[in-house]
């Protein structure tokens, strides 16, 4: 389905980004992986190479414009072009409003929302050349915390809320140029971040009883809808906020 499409995905060395790179490339993707965890990235391509796969890691911290333009750069020179970015890198911090100093909401804001904005800003004449004829997409891994205010603090609620907006500008300028730009936005994903927000059996107990579908989500259920929205099957989705929560918000 992405035979040699090239994917680029941000924050990929783990968790939910990790998982989207390893089902890209069961499906014939060549897998970019930016992250700023070097071991991790670098451990993850071996597997990937190891196992056929013409992967690609790039050490990158998306608060940094410079490092995406090298990682975009690189990018090129290795593979030539781009097809599928997935902006997926965040962190999430479960405080309360007063506990949220000035420099905590300017770190997850930066992050998680100038990150996106220099991602896609890095990667912008690539997907402007776009001409129909090589379908390109753009997916941004939010939260329906954006939606409900909930799952963290309110600088990640708001850095997520952000994104939405961003996805639907970026979606409105690329979409005569056929490119499909959505976003997929989880809750309770079973990563490191949701280990964070509900460390104990109590909290996760609770948690359990608010989702119809009677279990938490895994990185394989968002790696399997940013799978379909990164193939042909979503060539007239567009502009749309996918939530992913086991019917938990609706
Ligand atoms: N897990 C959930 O329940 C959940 C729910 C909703 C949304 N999300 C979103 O999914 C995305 C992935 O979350 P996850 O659960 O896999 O988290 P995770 O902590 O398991 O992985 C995050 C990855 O991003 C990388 N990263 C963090 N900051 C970075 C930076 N500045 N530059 C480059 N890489 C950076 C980390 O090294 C790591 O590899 C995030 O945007 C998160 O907000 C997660």
């Amino acid at each position: 389905m992405l035979q040699d499409k090239v994917a680029v995905v941000t924050g990929a060395a783990r968790g939910i980004g990790k998982c989207i790179v390893a089902e890209f490339a069961a499906l014939g993707a060549k897998p970019v992986i930016l992250d700023f965890d070097e071991e991790a990235g670098l451990a993850f391509v071996k597997e990937l190479q190891a196992s056929g796969t013409d992967a690609f890691f790039f050490k990158t911290d998306v608060t940094s414009f410079t490092d995406l333009q090298n990682a975009r750069n690189a990018v090129i020179k290795k593979f030539g072009a781009v097809d599928i970015l997935v902006i997926n890198a965040g962190i999430s911090r479960k405080l309360a409003i007063g506990d949220i100093s000035v420099e905590e909401w300017n770190k997850v804001i930066n992050i998680n929302l100038n990150g996106s904005f220099y991602t896609i800003k890095a990667f912008w004449d690539d997907f402007l050349a776009k001409d129909g004829e090589h379908p390109a997409k753009i997916i941004f891994i939010s939260s329906g915390s954006a939606i409900t205010g909930t799952g963290g603090g309110c600088h990640y609620a708001a850095s997520k809320a952000g994104q939405h907006g961003l996805m639907r500008a970026v979606a409105r300028e690329l979409g005569p140029h056929h490119v499909n730009v959505n976003a997929v936005a989880p809750r309770v994903i079973m990563t490191d971040i949701f280990d964070h927000l509900y460390p104990t059996k109590e909290s996760r107990n609770d948690l359990l009883q608010k989702i119809p579908i009677g279990r938490f989500g895994l990185p394989e259920d968002v790696a399997k809808l940013t799978a379909f929205l990164a193939g042909p099957g979503s060539d007239y989705v567009h502009g749309q906020i996918i939530l992913l929560d086991g019917g938990r918000t609706y």
